[in-house]
């Protein structure tokens, strides 16, 4: 393992802390804090959350992230993480990496300033020679106006910005096995940064700052593009009465060059429609390819419910929806277009029924067995494996082609 230099020992606990997460709580910054802390860094996690903070000490996650939970037991036992609310803990480790949400406001526009503004509480604890490592996704110029608001204040910090490139549900094997980008304007920050990543991998990219925002940004809106080109195949092949999972499964038959078609589904969660518009906004606007996506790929819902209307007259009918979150076996509800299509049949249908095995904090929501029984109409929403033997006798719209001869839209 790499050992960090340097840490001070904190005030409430007397641990010298190798690492200061702040956000460390949320999906990103807590399974990076338990890989570190599982690597032998020492791990102290800061977030505004006093809910998610308690149950992170209690040994809960407080979400679903595949063979996290275990890991977290085990980092609690050997004393090699704590979580506190404290943002004095900003000041009691090297390295501070920060991983706060940055959401899109509801016009669209990124906020540049959300975390420089976030980090306003925990900079007044801190001291000149910390390595702060940007670790959110962020419009692009964030790391340049984080260096001067830390110079502003009269501190002298090392900043990076090295990019989290996980997927929800992956973290714990991707933190291992992803190359690690690591954005730093010199060389003595780039190795600096890099000896923080190499507790988890080798595998280090070094970049320029502004290159490594980017980097990250160019990675989602790439996902992001390739969905909304299947989800535009999808609806060429099925508004022409043809099955576009069998024709995509023949196209890609031993033809290396089409082996990165998505299947179609919702394109949904809190990063890839959220990074595309940062994006956009970034290029004052000029993103005709990436408006275009988003147009197909928030489009889908509604695709479903007009080809549903084209054939059953809706407001006479109850709807049931089939899994809320915004991906399989995940319990993240975040930006799902299943809550998307819920909103359209609402208005539409003469009642919608939604389920979900793993969303847990959605009151309305029923258990499959009432859906099953009561809708006249299915759409699958998430492509949960628990739906993919049902044989139900109502008709399914079935974007994913989950359920193999299921009656599609
Ligand atoms: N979720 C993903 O799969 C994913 C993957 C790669 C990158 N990212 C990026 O990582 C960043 C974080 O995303 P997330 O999904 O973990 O968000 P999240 O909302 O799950 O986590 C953010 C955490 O920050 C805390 N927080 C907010 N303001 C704070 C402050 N001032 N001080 C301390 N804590 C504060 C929140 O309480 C929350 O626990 C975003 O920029 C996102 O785009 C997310």
């Amino acid at each position: 393992m790499t050992t960090l230099t340097g840490s001070q020992p904190s005030e409430d606990t007397g641990t010298q802390w190798d690492v200061v997460v702040v956000g460390g709580a949320g999906h990103v910054g807590l399974p990076l804090s338990i890989a570190l802390a599982a690597r032998g860094a020492r791990v102290l996690v800061c977030d505004i959350s006093e809910t998610a903070v308690a149950m992170v000490n209690a040994g809960k996650l407080p979400f679903l992230e595949d063979g996290a939970e275990p890991e977290l037991a085990r980092a609690l036992d050997s004393g090699r993480l704590r979580a506190t609310t404290d943002p004095a803990s900003a000041g009691t480790a090297e390295t501070v990496i920060v991983v706060i949400g940055t959401p899109v406001d509801e016009h669209l526009n990124p906020d540049p300033h959300a975390i420089p503004t976030s980090l306003a509480d925990v900079s007044g604890h801190m001291r000149s020679g910390q390595l702060v490592i940007l670790r959110s996704t962020v419009y692009p110029g964030v790391t340049q106006l984080v260096e001067r608001t830390f110079a502003n204040r009269g501190l002298d910090l090392d900043v990076a910005f090295c990019p989290e490139r996980i997927a929800e549900g992956h973290a714990m094997t991707e933190l291992y096995s992803l190359p690690q980008i690591v954005g730093a304007r010199s060389d003595r920050v780039h190795k600096r940064a890099a000896e923080v990543f190499r507790i988890l991998t080798d595998k280090i990219v070094e970049l320029d700052p502004e290159e490594a925002e980017l980097a990250k940004l160019f990675t989602n809106n790439w996902r992001y593009l390739k969905f909304a080109a299947s989800n535009q195949f999808y609806m060429i092949a099925n508004s022409h009465g043809l099955d576009f999972e069998r024709i995509r499964a023949a196209l890609a038959e031993d033809y290396p060059r089409a082996q990165d078609l998505p299947g179609a589904g919702f394109a949904a969660g809190p990063c890839l429609f959220k990074d595309t518009m940062q994006l956009a906004a970034f290029n004052d606007n000029n993103y005709f390819l990436g408006h275009s996506a988003m147009l197909v790929n928030e489009g889908l819902p509604l695709y479903v419910v007009q080809q549903l209307e084209a054939k059953h007259d809706l407001s006479e009918l109850t709807v049931g929806i089939l899994g809320m979150a915004f991906k399989a076996q995940s319990d993240d509800i975040r930006s799902s277009l299943s809550y998307k299509l819920k909103r359209i049949l609402n208005f539409r249908a003469k009642r919608v029924l939604c389920t979900d095995p793993y969303v847990t904090v959605d009151a309305d929501l029923v258990p499959l067995e009432t859906v099953l029984a009561e809708a006249d109409l299915l759409v699958v929403g998430a492509p949960h494996q628990q739906y993919r033997d049902l044989q139900p006798d109502t008709p399914v719209a079935d974007v994913w082609g989950l359920l193999g001869g299921g009656v599609r839209v």
